[in-house]
């Protein structure tokens, strides 16, 4: 995840927020920079690599100033090099960003015409130049700055300054996290109170689509209708610990907010957005003709993998078996020449999983892992990685990971498809487009934590919980159900929504809750019958759907809960985001450990 840092203050900053870069470190990173504005003009020092070559470039050539932004950008499109490093600039603005700009083609080709000419092929670049443009149309900087946020779609954090305005800087949230610190004489903005804790420890948290405007003597907050608001100012307890917990009670209450910037920066990864394209290494076999991919997991790893089992076939055609490890490293599973192996995994170090990748290595597979630890045992063990870039999951209940996983096995799909001729250049183009929203859609589904939270305070009372889906839901009821019961410590099961008739439709009774995931999409009413048995025999439903499936449910749910509608590509990765959210409320009003649950390990490296 890329880290941002700013300061407006007295004395030269470009020191101070060097310090706070490092800050930041933890997040991964391979290059950095500093602008500040030095006796009026916008001056940069940038360099690739780790911050050590950035202060050496600062020791060579100093940067004065009172005000000034950092940023440690960890490459996504576009090299790690010197000239991809934030900030961008140009002669009138200075910006650093964090996230995925959309619609940034659109906006490139509309200043290209205007005269405007880019130095790289990011998307944070034209942020400056649409800056610029607003200047140039003799807006006032605060004007402009608002002016063009409004014009950028996607899920993003940026932080601007302007040459010539010593006693400005604004910052904006839109799915990617931002804190405002309170100095004495000087203001603060950073990605998280960790790099702010040298400066200060008040600090308030920006709210999603919340635009600010600093000078030396404080902030002023806009929400996303333009409403001058008031955000908490808190006195934050950061401790040495590498992350810290933001503004939420608990690391995974942080790590489920923190999902559109992780999916974002995950899906930047693979993705070339100015060819509209998807950008993968070479892998270990041809994708075109691989007899078979077998997926092996364990957990919340094991459900990716299955969501992943329906993206294979449906889009490339190619036969996938998922198992979890602790069964498959034992059953002596018959594996095909030439086979491709997955191996998903948060820490990249659980055993299971590893003991499945030596057995599938010493029977002549291809292995590629899908991991959030590059340097883990797993990672390590395979001949190709795919990292996910969550940033570090504290929490033991995996929320990031999983969406992050999703969203790499998705375009690992897509791969495929398209090398067996399945997916064409244009339909690559849309669902490139459909995967660069998905970040955002991510934030509209977390708008639900309020309702969520509400009803689950009933949730929190009940002894057994089923939950239902179809199609690639049910692999995501499979994950709400373990989300319950490992953290809430409720009895919880996850069904195919087709098999509660063989069975499971005698647990029903009033006092079980159903849980139903249900979209409009063609399983739609095939869901929503199965829903109806359930509530034909007194079953307490909650519906989690778009606006059009709650729509059409019919009589009788007891609760519902809106999720956006989107394509039915990223429909898991949104779908998981309820689920994670009813999971922790449900906890939270059990007054359970959310963050270590009893007899849980983060990574369970034993048998
Ligand atoms: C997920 O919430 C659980 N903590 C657990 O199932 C976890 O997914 C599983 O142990 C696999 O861990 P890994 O992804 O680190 O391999």
């Amino acid at each position: 995840m890329c880290g941002i840092v700013g300061i407006v203050g007295g004395r030269d900053v470009a020191p101070v927020i060097l310090e706070a870069l490092k800050r930041l470190e933890y997040r991964g990173y391979d290059s950095a920079g500093i602008a500040t504005l030095d006796d009026g003009q916008l001056t940069r020092r940038r360099a690739e690599g780790k911050l050590f070559n950035l202060e050496t470039a600062l020791t060579a050539q100093p940067l004065h100033g009172g005000l000034g932004i950092g940023h440690t950008r960890w490459a996504t499109h576009g090299a790690p090099t010197e000239n991809n490093a934030h900030p961008h600039a140009t002669d009138r603005a200075a910006i650093v960003h964090n996230g995925i700009i959309e619609n940034f083609r659109e906006l490139r080709q509309m200043l290209l015409e205007k005269g405007f000419s880019f130095s790289t092929d990011t998307d944070s670049e034209i942020i400056a130049h649409l800056v610029t443009d607003h200047l140039n149309r003799g807006k006032d900087p605060r004007r402009a700055a608002a002016d063009a946020l409004r014009e950028l779609e996607g899920a993003f954090a940026v932080a601007i300054i302007f040459s010539g305005e010593e006693d400005l800087m604004i910052g904006a949230r839109r799915g990617s996290p931002l804190a405002v610190g309170y100095g004495d004489g000087s203001m603060y903005l950073g990605s998280d109170a960790f790099a702010l804790a040298p400066m200060t420890n008040r600090v308030s948290f920006l709210e999603e689509g919340d635009r600010v405007e600093l000078t030396r003597e404080g902030a002023v907050i806009y929400d996303a209708a333009g409403r001058n608001v008031e955000r908490t100012v808190k006195i934050t307890d950061v401790s040495a610990a590498l992350v810290d917990k933001g503004n939420h009670r608990h690391f995974m209450a942080k790590e489920i907010f923190e999902q559109p910037e992780v999916i974002g920066h995950t899906l930047s990864e693979y993705l070339d957005l100015v060819n509209e394209k998807l950008h993968l290494p070479d892998l270990p076999v041809d994708l075109a003709t691989v007899p078979r991919i077998t997926i092996i997991a364990c957990g919340t790893a094991f459900y990716a993998g299955l969501v992943a089992k329906y993206w294979f076939e449906k889009l490339a055609r190619i036969s996938v078996e998922v198992d979890i490890a602790s069964e498959f490293r034992y059953r002596e599973a018959a594996l095909p020449e030439g086979g491709l192996a997955i191996f998903i995994s948060q820490s990249g170090e659980t055993a299971d999983t590893l003991a499945a990748l030596h057995y599938c290595k010493s029977r002549g597979q291809k292995t590629l892992s899908v991991v959030n630890v590059v340097e883990s045992s797993i990672a390590r063990a395979s001949d190709v990685i795919l990292p996910t870039f969550a940033g570090p999951e504290i929490g033991v209940a995996s929320t990031k990971a999983f969406t992050c996983q999703l969203s790499t096995l998705a375009i690992l799909a897509v791969r495929a498809a398209i090398a067996r001729g399945q997916i064409d250049a244009e339909e690559e183009r849309r669902i490139v487009h459909t995967l660069i929203e998905t970040p955002r859609h991510v934030a509209e589904a977390l708008g639900a934590d309020g309702a969520i939270q509400d009803l689950s305070v009933d949730l929190a009372k009940a002894r057994d919980v089923l939950y239902l889906g179809r199609g690639h839901n049910y692999p995501v009821a499979l994950e709400g159900a373990l989300k319950l019961k490992e953290i809430s410590y409720i009895h919880a099961e996850g069904y195919a929504a087709g098999e509660l008739k063989h069975g499971p439709i005698a647990l029903i009774d009033e006092n079980v809750p159903v849980i139903v995931i249900a979209p409009m999409d063609p399983l739609y009413e095939k869901t929503v019958s199965n829903m109806q048995e359930v509530i034909a025999r007194g079953g307490k439903v909650l519906l989690i759907a778009d606006k059009a499936g709650i729509e059409h449910a019919g009589e009788g749910l007891w609760e519902s809960v809106e999720i956006p509608a989107v394509d039915p590509l990223i429909a898991p990765i949104i779908n998981a985001i309820p689920v994670q959210l009813l999971a922790y409320h449900t906890a939270v009003s059990k007054g359970t450990d959310v963050d270590q649950p009893r007899n849980l390990a983060k990574s369970v490296t034993v048998e």
